[in-house]
């Protein structure tokens, strides 16, 4: 297992590119099965997740071609509608496969979805939304069995009790082929869904309301060929971000609209930090150059503080001047990156949803683990701001949903680097 290694205290100075949002185009490739021909993304990132999305389509029968940042699908000719589990357990966005492949077969299986062990993170929605649409499920020895019920996916009314990224997708995939109206009340409002339906939209679907509660998807007989740039990682632009603040310095980030970031970013700003927005070119700059104050961070549903985010957030109020306080309100169980944090010396006290943290300057440099994906990105802003040398192990996690975090903050004059199995 690779490590990262870093010396901290170095402040982060330049510019860095942004690379595509993970949880943007995951979901647009498994809409890319319900077209019987070719989809194009572009700004695809190099990371794990893409990866073993990548692998579950050839599965099914798809051809895949990339070059750099650019991934052709044909989805011409689908052979399996049975994903294995081991892709299941590995990547819990793969669930909404089963909603693609429903719409464009009629029928889809796999086991219970994985991912980060990040709460109980259960699936009743998704089998909601599919319900609501007319599919009959089974489930059999953890595996769920999808498949068109006698009037086939029908249009329908369907609530979202909570508006649920997951299974907004899983709603919009089951239905854009449908025979008439859907409508997704209570819908998630999340960017990625946003960027999903522009990306459905540009190749034949009929999808409005995307960015409010209420989302209406008008079924078409098929789609065509398309291609898509994906927008930048507004999780990967947050972490690089609270990481300027925690060491100091001044970054620009480019590729990413602010617009997605802005509770984080007012939230930087009220720590200390000068912010600069360019809304139209795609560009943020973060500049610290004073100890960061504290907060106070509740996360929620988009536009609200994003869960993906809390765990850099809480390593940059580790080393900020006062109390600081967090409550978690989307996942239960996504402060396992505490323990790690309070082995540099953070002082963090958990109380169910809610973390007080005692700010401590500096924290110091230790050995620790990567509890999680942004944890183990949080981990890696902590080790910047500590002094002396930081070594996280486990970093699989970040390589899910990171292209290069080691390049990427080099590049801004970070002392870190991957030390590879063999010590190199
Ligand atoms: C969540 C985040 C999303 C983030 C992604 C990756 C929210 C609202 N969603 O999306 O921004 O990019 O993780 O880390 O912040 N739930 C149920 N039943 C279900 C589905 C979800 O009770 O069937 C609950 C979950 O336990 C959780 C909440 O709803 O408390 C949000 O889940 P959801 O948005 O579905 O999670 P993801 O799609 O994984």
């Amino acid at each position: 297992m690779s490590e990262i290694q870093i010396y901290g205290q170095f402040p982060l100075k330049g510019e860095i590119s942004i690379q595509g949002a993970k949880n943007a185009v995951l979901p647009m490739m498994a809409a890319a099965l319900l077209h019987r021909g070719v989809t194009v993304l572009m700004n695809v990132p190099v990371i794990r997740d893409v990866s073993c999305m990548a692998d579950i389509l050839e599965y099914l029968g798809c051809r895949l071609e990339r070059q750099g940042g650019c991934l052709a699908i044909d989805a011409s000719h689908i052979e399996n509608t049975a994903v294995p589990d081991h892709f299941v357990s590995a990547m819990r966005s793969s669930i909404v496969v089963l909603g693609a492949l429903l719409g464009r077969m009629g029928e889809g299986s796999g086991c219970y979805p994985g991912g980060c062990l990040i709460g109980a993170r259960p699936i009743d929605l998704h089998i909601k939304v599919l319900e609501g649409l007319g599919a009959e499920i089974r489930e059999e020895e953890g595996h769920l069995f999808v498949c068109r019920g006698s009037e086939g996916i029908r249009g329908a009314e369907l609530h979202l009790p909570y508006p649920s990224v997951g299974a907004t997708e899983q709603a919009i995939l089951a239905s854009v082929l449908s025979r008439d109206v859907t409508v997704v009340h209570g819908a998630a409002r999340e960017p990625e869904i946003v960027q999903l339906c522009d990306f459905l939209n540009n190749m034949g679907a009929v999808i409005c309301g995307m960015g409010t509660e209420h989302l209406m998807i008008q079924g078409v007989d098929g789609l065509h060929d398309s291609s898509f740039r994906v927008e930048g990682d507004r999780i990967v632009a947050g972490t690089y971000a609270a990481a300027a603040a925690a060491v100091g310095g001044d970054v620009l980030m480019k590729g990413i609209k602010p617009s997605f970031l802005h509770e984080p970013l007012r939230l930087l700003e009220r720590a200390g930090a000068r912010i600069r927005t360019e809304e139209n070119a795609g560009r943020i700059q973060v500049s610290m150059d004073r100890i960061p104050c504290c907060l106070d961070i509740c996360t929620g549903p988009y536009p609200e503080f994003p869960t993906d985010l809390q765990s850099p957030f809480m390593a940059l109020l580790a080393a900020a001047q006062g109390i600081s306080h967090i409550e978690e309100r989307v996942f239960e169980e996504r402060f396992a990156t505490a323990e790690a944090l309070c082995a540099m010396g953070a002082r963090i006290r958990i109380s169910g949803r809610r973390a007080e943290v005692e700010g401590v300057r500096p924290l110091r440099g230790a050995s620790v683990k990567a509890a999680d994906l942004r944890g183990g990105a949080a981990l890696v802003a902590a080790g910047l701001a500590a002094c002396g040398e930081t070594r996280i192990s486990r970093c699989g996690y970040i390589e899910r949903g990171y292209e290069d975090i080691c390049r990427d903050l080099s590049a801004l004059g970070a002392q870190i680097r991957w030390i590879k199995e063999d010590g190199t």
